[in-house]
């Protein structure tokens, strides 16, 4: 029996459902929504609308719902005292927690009752900063119960790059922790808060969640603690929150992701479409089964948090599991015990993290039982043979199906991907387009590239068509989501990636085409890098590119031009400089973003038109010195050689 009625069982299932899905978008997902709780429905007719050019995309837009119903009040009646959430903190000594639909629902109320006493209301913006505790899930839910927009962000960022967010967004509230534990470390999350809101007079209140006990400082009328705002409410006796009905097309988040330009863009997401998406994609990509317990190792301050932690699973009534921690504390057989701890079922991770795994042989993974996985996961970058072969043979021990699932921030939830167990798996490719998804590979001129025969093709990878969880803007500037997503080639999507598509349909990703590197799964714009860099007192001008890491995927490689104070060390070894740099790297947008390896170059090549050109110089990165290409455009060819010399 199909676990839900939409739940794709067969191949020819699968490619059924496809071609309903383009020959009737409108209707294919209709019948998906029709299983949701709405206040009110659609009117027939009006499922969808839709034009690249703008861009505009609704979805059941005059409908009306709340997410967080189709996530916990409509589970309530068979799944009270089922686990929703369980959580493992970062110490393997301290006592996990376990939060049923019931549990999860009365917090998510009381807190939705603490945000309204405190003035937040529909439609504004709350920024979220915390460790992966559940009240971070209940912040979010709480946020959406009541229509207000949440932004996470991710706790690695520095008060800087919140600055920006808050600011960009807008913001007039904030929840966030005194700090947060990551494997050995202690983040002061709430001083780093303090550092963002110098300055910043947009921000009424903010709200502290008590995780590490550091000692915070706490502003007067407009510090709170969450445990004191949620007694309140508790000793009212409130354990309920109506939901506010809001419009199908309502935002329902914003995450903010990097681009080709200095600036990252606030992804919007809307109510309806995100939740169809992401359920229909959890419980067809990954097979999801009632009963099931499903692990995303992701933060929830990316992405795949969002959808494959929160809403996907939820959602479909599942059992999802939080982890505070770290792949590698207190050792790297931490993933593998609580899978044997939890009895996990799905194990969803990142390439990188697996690689990182890898590189301590097999005694971690010994003596754990790893009988209860199912299915296994990949996202965020592409998966080596290699490390696709040590998934599949030591953790699923040849009996998971894996599924490499391809998706973006601006997608919402997985776009290509085959399905656990029904269509076929491909290592190293993510294989087939979901239900709902037109893809296409053009060329640089925007022709779209058509197979002779049996060939395998290459391109740049587009979508013809919207799916109900495509971004619908960027916050607070619609024009920046039209050039960046749709201006590249007219009425099509661009996704920024090149992919190759075999004679069976199957899509390979093969990277980024544009200036944005994938560095262990994140992705960091170079041009973002860059103008850290060159904010650092004495840096001229750098560039920066990625070079291929063997665990992180992508490193970051920066060509320095530097003539401040210290200068005569970056003739010698340049450590000192070099950690100076890595500090305002730090201090302007987190240590995620740090370069792996700085070269300081007298000069960068350029065209006489002063274009860096960029290909040499990720040539030189990546080893290959000798095979350069035309360098005769070049203003100064003779900084080629040096740069060549000097390669570190
Ligand atoms: C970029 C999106 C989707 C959540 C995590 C990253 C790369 C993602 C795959 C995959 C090859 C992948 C692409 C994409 N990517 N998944 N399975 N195989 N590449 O989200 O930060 O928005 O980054 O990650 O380059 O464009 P993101």
């Amino acid at each position: 029996m199909k676990a839900y009625p939409y739940q794709i069982s067969s191949l020819s299932e699968y490619q059924d459902a496809y071609q309903q899905s383009m020959e009737n978008p409108a209707q294919f997902w209709a019948h998906i929504a029709e299983h949701f709780h709405w206040h009110k429905k659609w009117t027939p007719g009006a499922e969808l609308n839709w034009n690249f050019s703008e861009p505009k995309v609704e979805w059941f837009k005059g409908a009306q719902l709340n997410i967080t119903e189709n996530l916990l009040d409509r589970h309530l009646a068979d799944k009270a005292h089922h686990p929703a959430l369980l959580w493992e903190p970062n110490a393997p000594d301290e006592a996990g927690r376990l939060l049923t639909y019931k549990k999860l629902y009365e917090k998510v109320c009381q807190f939705a009752h603490v945000l309204k006493n405190n003035g937040v209301q529909k439609g504004d913006r709350v920024c979220i900063y915390m460790g992966m505790i559940p009240e971070l899930a209940i912040a979010v839910l709480a946020c959406a119960r009541i229509g207000a927009i949440h932004s996470v962000v991710f706790g690695g960022f520095s008060a800087q790059s919140i600055a920006d967010r808050l600011y960009d967004a807008q913001a007039t509230f904030i929840i966030t922790c005194d700090g947060a534990y990551r494997g050995a470390k202690d983040i002061p999350l709430k001083s780093v808060i303090d550092d963002a809101l110098i300055g910043n007079h947009v921000v009424e209140k903010v709200i502290v969640c008590t995780r590490t006990r550091t000692p915070v400082s706490m502003l007067k009328g407009r510090d709170l603690w969450w445990e004191d705002e949620m007694q309140r409410v508790e000793e009212m006796g409130l354990t309920d929150f109506p939901a506010e009905p809001m419009d199908a097309e309502d935002p329902l988040f914003i995450l903010y992701t990097s681009g080709s330009t200095g600036k990252p863009k606030g992804v919007v997401h809307t109510v309806a479409g995100y939740l169809l998406y992401t359920h229909y994609t959890f419980v067809n990509v990954f097979q999801y089964q009632p009963g099931w317990v499903h692990f995303c190792t992701a933060d929830i301050g990316w992405i795949t948090g969002h959808s494959y932690i929160v809403y996907g699973p939820l959602s479909a009534g599942a059992t999802s599991l939080l982890f505070e921690g770290v792949p590698t504390f207190p050792d790297a057989g931490r993933f593998w015990d609580i899978v044997d701890k939890y009895k996990v079922n799905i194990l969803y991770t990142a390439p990188t993290a697996i690689r990182s795994l890898m590189g301590f042989g097999l005694g971690p993974v010994q003596g754990k039982n790893l009988s209860s996985l199912k299915v296994l996961g990949t996202v965020g970058e592409p998966i080596n043979e290699e490390a696709w072969h040590w998934y599949d043979q030591h953790i699923g021990k040849g009996k998971c199906p894996i599924v490499d699932t391809w998706w973006q921030t601006e997608t919402g939830g997985c776009l290509i991907s085959n399905l656990a167990g029904i269509t076929p798996a491909k290592p190293g490719w993510a294989t087939l387009p979901m239900p709902g998804v037109k893809l296409l590979l053009v060329d640089e001129n925007g022709k779209e590239v058509v197979a002779q025969g049996e060939e395998t093709v290459s391109g740049n990878l587009c979508i013809a068509a919207p799916w109900p969880a495509i971004l619908r803007t960027t916050y607070g500037d619609h024009q920046r989501c039209r050039t960046n997503y749709f201006a590249a080639y007219p009425d099509l999507y661009f996704t920024g990636d090149g992919a190759l598509r075999d004679k069976d349909g199957n899509y390979r990703i093969t990277g980024r085409v544009d200036d944005v590197l994938n560095v262990s799964g994140h992705r960091i714009g170079t041009a973002e890098v860059e103008n850290a860099i060159n904010m650092h007192a004495g840096v001229v001008e750098s560039a920066v590119v990625g070079y291929p890491h063997e665990v992180k995927g992508q490193g970051i490689y920066a060509y320095v031009i530097y003539q401040g104070s210290h200068a005569q060390d970056t003739h010698g070894s340049g450590d000192l400089v070099r950690k100076d740099i890595l500090q305002t790297v730090t201090r302007i947008i987190g240590a995620i973003a740090k370069p792996d390896k700085i070269q300081f170059v007298s000069g960068l090549p350029k065209t006489r038109s002063g274009k860096i050109m960029r290909r040499i110089l990720r040539k030189i990165a990546e080893g290959e010195t000798d095979q350069l290409g035309d360098t005769s455009t070049l203003l100064d060819p003779g900084v080629v050689d040096e740069i060549k010399r000097g390669r570190v």
